[in-house]
């Protein structure tokens, strides 16, 4: 029996990627045009699932047909120092023939006017920008680059990310064929932006990431479905897309679970309706149980209080509901969409930012409203 080509899980590159034709496209042009380019220097946001970690891997794999060479991490602490180990690996692979680092470690710039001396920043941040100066020079010389890629960048590691910015901003300025991309959730990327010291990622090209079309999104189920030895009802196909909502990690899910519903090479509209709902419940353990236990019982609160809604919510009758001030609940509602959980619809109106939280929220409200309570208690 054919295998299943769809691919639920978080950072796991899709059979076929839905939307984002023209921010490949975009960042392709800026390897291209190398140093000044402004896709060189990108960010990536957006909510959970939504495709973020999956942009990196392609922005690498767009460099990699350049015939550039790209370092991936992740902000936590010690990035610095893995980009560095990384960095010397590649220079090793690049040009057998370099010479191991000769250490600058501990050096003390001259002393300046007046007996102040300067002191050097640490050692391994001195290190690493000099290999990869080093890595640069084979690399230009070939007429490539370096990308580095950097995802989760709300997560905890302020100091790291400093290090990098002043990295990279350095060699940008240098004019080298570097490139930075970076991935994280809107909120705490906000944040990070509002750092003086990380100024220079404020002028970073922001992709924010929305769900994609579902056109695009019927179009892609078939062909993927159909590229391994199978064919969709377009019934089935049309059940299966707009249960995707245009929600890339659904588009995985749905895409996952009509498949395996199908008794035989043939995807019908009963295959569909089963495979969606079993879709719908994996979503609810994998994105909303995740993100909802990211947040305080209060934010929670907030969120329970619009799945009394159909649709869009209204902030003002929200702040009623939970019998606060509207001011009271902006702080909530801010959080919320800074943890791209909600997003704002129009002025005074905010909806949820991923597909069936509603839903969920609905079916497994009892347990979360029992938590809120909880934690409004103690604190
Ligand atoms: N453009 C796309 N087309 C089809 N599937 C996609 C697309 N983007 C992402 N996916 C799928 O959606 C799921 C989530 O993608 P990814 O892990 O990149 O999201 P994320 O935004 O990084 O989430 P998180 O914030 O939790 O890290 C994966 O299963 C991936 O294969
Ligand atoms: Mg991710």
């Amino acid at each position: 029996m054919a295998r299943n080509p769809f691919r639920p899980t978080a950072g796991a590159t899709p059979p076929q990627l839905v939307g984002r034709h023209d921010i490949v496209e975009e960042l392709t042009e800026s390897l291209e045009d190398g140093p000044g380019a402004p896709g060189l220097l990108s960010l990536f946001t957006g909510p959970r699932g939504i495709g973020k970690t999956v942009m990196l891997t392609e922005a690498g794999d767009a460099a990699l047909r350049q015939g550039w060479v790209t370092l991936s991490e992740t902000a936590t602490p010690g990035m610095v120092m893995r980009l560095s180990h990384a960095t010397t690996r590649a220079l090793e692979d690049v040009d057998p023939s370099a010479t191991p680092r000769r250490s600058i470690t501990g050096l003390t710039l001259p002393v300046v006017g007046g007996g102040i001396t300067v002191s050097a920043p640490p050692s391994t941040v001195v290190d690493w920008r000099y290999d990869l100066g080093r890595l640069l020079d084979p690399l230009e010389a070939r007429g490539s680059g370096l990308l580095i890629t950097v995802d989760e960048v709300h997560s905890a590691a302020r100091d790291d990310l400093r290090d990098l910015a002043a990295t990279v901003q350095h060699l940008v300025r240098e004019e080298r064929t570097i490139a930075l991309a970076m991935a994280g959730l809107p909120s705490s990327v906000s944040d990070l932006l509002n750092d003086d010291v990380l100024t220079f990622l404020r002028r970073a090209t922001r992709f924010h990431l929305d769900d994609v079309p579902l056109d695009h999104v019927a179009d892609a189920l078939r062909e993927t479905v159909i590229a391994n030895g199978r064919t969709i009802d377009d019934d089935a196909l049309a059940e299966a897309a707009s249960a995707t909502g245009g929600y890339p990690f659904m588009i995985q899910l749905v895409g996952y679970h009509v498949w395996r519903k199908a008794t035989g090479d043939r995807i019908t509209l009963a295959a569909a309706r089963a495979g969606v709902p079993a879709a719908q419940k994996r979503l609810g353990a994998l994105v909303h149980e995740t993100a909802l236990a990211d947040l305080s019982g209060v934010d929670r609160t907030y969120l329970l209080a619009m799945a009394h809604d159909e649709a869009e919510s209204s902030t003002g009758e929200i702040a009623r509901r939970l019998g606060v001030t509207p001011y009271y609940a902006s702080t909530y509602r801010a959080r919320l969409i800074a943890a791209g959980v909600v997003v704002p619809t129009r002025h005074g109106f905010v909806d949820f930012a991923v597909p069936y939280l509603r839903e969920y929220l609905r079916e497994h409200g009892a347990r979360y409203e029992m938590a809120g309570r909880r934690t409004d208690g103690s604190s």
